[in-house]
């Protein structure tokens, strides 16, 4: 049987990172897999298995360009950046509410994307992404390729971000159907994973903590990520 080695650095990188306030990011290597949303928007990068799924969702609903991307990856210096102009213009308490502080941002792992109505004017930090039509069809359609509606306000006190509708991380099937099904959010279901493993279709995910020398089987494995705290997310597929 082939054995998996994992080292420490492999706990801060995978697509099921938890990157917040509390959970920095330590590690950019992610990144080497970036790529442009498309050649009209070739300025907006995102991981590329994100991106793929991405399109396959707009084009499930047909969107065309009614949907557009505002924002993906974002370097540390542009997350950096943003956050004193928006401290500027806006002030704290809007800034807090709205924008990660450097390193707290999904943005910087390329996994996270923020999707806007294609309207005349669009606002970069608060896209318009209504509860209806078009927009509605992708929030729902979404987990179904991978992806999850990141903060609501219910889980405010929990992610400390206040509701981005616009807001969309990738963390792959089946995670995204498990979360937005269980009505969790990603530091519940980081959490809960530490205390039960979960079988979803002919999916199963357990938790590993890591420790020195930490080696696991190959059999069934079809991702591996790190929680960026303090252990790894096996997902197999069982038939
Ligand atoms: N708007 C989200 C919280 C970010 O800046 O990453
Ligand atoms: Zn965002």
């Amino acid at each position: 049987m082939q054995k998996i080695k994992l080292s420490k650095d492999d706990i801060y990188k995978g697509n099921l990172i938890l990157v917040n306030s509390k959970n920095l990011l330590k590690s950019d290597s992610n990144i080497e897999t970036l790529e442009p949303f498309s050649l009209e928007f070739k300025d907006i990068l995102l991981n590329k298995e994100a991106n793929e799924q991405l399109h396959k969702a707009l084009k499930f609903i047909k969107s065309e360009n009614k949907i557009v991307p505002v924002s993906g990856y974002r370097s540390l210096n542009e997350q950096t950046e943003l956050f004193n102009s928006s401290i500027k213009e806006n002030g704290e308490e809007f800034t807090y509410r709205y924008v990660a502080l450097p390193n707290a941002s999904e943005h910087q792992t390329g996994l996270a994307i923020d999707l806007g109505l294609n309207l005349p004017e669009i606002d970069f930090i608060r896209p318009s992404f209504p509860h209806e039509g078009i927009t509605e069809e992708f929030r729902h359609i979404a987990p179904d390729f991978g992806f999850i509606e990141r903060y609501q306000k219910i889980k405010q006190n929990i992610t400390l971000i206040d509701a981005e509708e616009w807001h969309f991380r990738y963390v792959t099937y089946p995670h995204s159907k498990i979360i937005t099904e269980r009505g969790l959010c990603l530091e519940e279901y980081i959490e809960l994973l530490k205390h039960e493993s979960l079988k979803y279709e002919d999916y199963e995910i357990t938790y590993i903590k890591y420790q020195e020398g930490l080696e696991i089987d190959s059999e069934n494995i079809i991702s591996i990520s790190g929680n960026n705290q303090d252990g790894f997310i096996i997902t197999k597929k069982i038939n």
